[in-house]
């Protein structure tokens, strides 16, 4: 199984130049498409309107989780409704099986890494900020839990790693993931993590246990990946593929 992912699309009114040569080579290159949130730009549903009509055009499976830009204009059911239409699984600490894979979907949220992460202390503000988080790792915990597959697959929006931000302004890394996604991603088998949020930060990083973790946000992969430019191929080998399948 090809699996192509790619985040920070950022699509809005004007993007269908651009978005449908995109589409045509994911569909060239690809067996499922993973979307890893910051689809679209201020959370318009006209902007969902524009992504659904390329995603419509595909047909190998797409599976999204949103990001905070989906949020900005206070109507994400409405945004994940247009995308789910389109054929999109949108999942929000769900999991699916396609192919004898496993995925699991969440788009987590920030609050920093390691010893220097926000703790749920004082004010009430900064507790609520850091519950969000952790409600966040423990519905992926849930959407793992649940996967039976021998491969295991995480799309995220906020990072579960510094490495893989590292590139970013220093004074950004508690907005762009938390350590308490990682706690999950160590507690159970995962193959792979796939994210966005840093559009400036590092392809490639691994969590304490090893498990590999792909940026995948589109700035970032046009200059890594001339081939494929704005996605990341991630073969299953067939070997895992056919066991799953016994
Ligand atoms: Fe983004
Ligand atoms: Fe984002």
């Amino acid at each position: 199984m090809r699996i192509a992912a790619l985040a920070d699309l950022h699509c809005n009114n004007t993007s269908h130049d651009w978005m449908r040569p995109l589409i045509m080579q994911i569909a060239q290159s690809a067996d499922v498409l993973l979307l890893c949130g910051d689809l679209i730009d201020y959370g318009l549903p006209e902007e969902a309107m524009v992504l659904a009509k390329e995603i419509s055009s595909l047909k190998i499976p797409v599976l999204a989780v949103l990001g905070n830009h989906e949020f900005e204009s206070g109507k994400p059911d409405e945004v994940k409704r247009i995308i789910s239409d389109a054929g999109a699984v949108v999942l929000d600490g769900d999991a699916r099986e396609v192919g004898g894979v496993g995925f699991a979907g969440v788009k987590g949220f920030g609050g920093g890494f390691g010893e220097r992460a926000l703790s749920p202390w004082g004010e009430e503000t900064v507790k609520r900020f850091v519950h969000e988080a952790i409600d966040e790792a423990l519905k992926l915990e849930s959407a793992l839990a649940r996967l039976r597959s021998e491969t295991r697959i995480v799309l995220l929006h906020y990072s579960p790693i510094q490495a893989t931000v590292v590139g970013e302004p220093a004074e950004i890394f508690p907005f762009l993931g938390s350590s308490r996604l990682e706690e999950p991603l160590n507690r159970y088998p995962v193959t792979a993590v796939f994210h966005g949020h840093a559009h400036h930060g590092t392809p490639e990083g691994r969590t304490k246990n090893g498990v590999p973790v792909y940026n995948v946000a589109m700035k970032l992969l046009q200059h890594v990946f001339p081939d494929h430019p704005g996605f990341r191929i991630m073969e299953i080998p067939q070997s895992l593929e056919s066991r799953h399948n016994e």
